[in-house]
């Protein structure tokens, strides 16, 4: 098993809920909020889960404009990265989930691996670059309007990496 630790931003608390469950899933115990993270907390592991929001006109959640930069002091050639996002599909139907993708275009380039995705048919929304191929580029949940959609999603999502676990 590799070393997996668990970063995610949030305002209200949902998407921490979620990282939460993926902890759970997981029986990772290293579960960190990005508003408090620090070097040392990112370079050992193997495996980086990020969560992040939406906000505002398809932003990151706040915390992650600076928590970005923390992670990104990190070497992460070689670590694989798995990304989730929470959003709303009906409120913020031309953005949803765009946070996830804005986490990718700020590692991309760092040599870190991104996995994982889940398939974009499964829900209702008008756009979001965190769509890649017909798939979402991690898993995107809507605990808004979806509630009772998120546990299967976050399977469906972990099985297309668990042979990088
Ligand atoms: C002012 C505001 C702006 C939002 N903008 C977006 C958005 O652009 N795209 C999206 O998918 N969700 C958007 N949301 C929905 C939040 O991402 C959603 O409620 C999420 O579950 C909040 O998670 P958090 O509590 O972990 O921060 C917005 C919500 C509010 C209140």
């Amino acid at each position: 098993m590799k070393k997996i630790v668990i970063i995610y931003g949030s305002s209200t608390g949902t998407t921490q809920a979620v990282a939460e469950a993926i902890a759970s899933r997981l029986d990772v115990k290293d579960v960190f909020d990005v508003a408090t993270i620090t070097k040392g907390q990112v370079e050992p592991y193997d495996v980086l889960i990020l969560g992040t929001s939406t906000w505002g006109d398809g932003e990151l959640q706040d915390d992650w404009n600076d928590g970005i930069n923390v992670i990104k002091s990190v070497n992460l050639a070689g670590k694989d990265v798995a990304l989730f996002g929470c959003g709303d599909s009906m409120a913020y139907s031309d953005t949803f989930c765009n946070g996830m993708h804005l986490l990718k275009e700020e590692l991309e380039g760092t040599g870190c691996n991104f996995i994982g995705g889940i398939p974009a048919d499964g829900y209702s929304y008008s756009d979001s670059t965190a769509v890649e191929e017909g798939e979402f580029i991690g898993a995107a949940i809507d605990d808004n309007n979806e509630p009772e959609k998120t546990g299967e999603r976050i399977d469906t999502w972990l099985a297309s990496f668990k042979d990088r676990l």
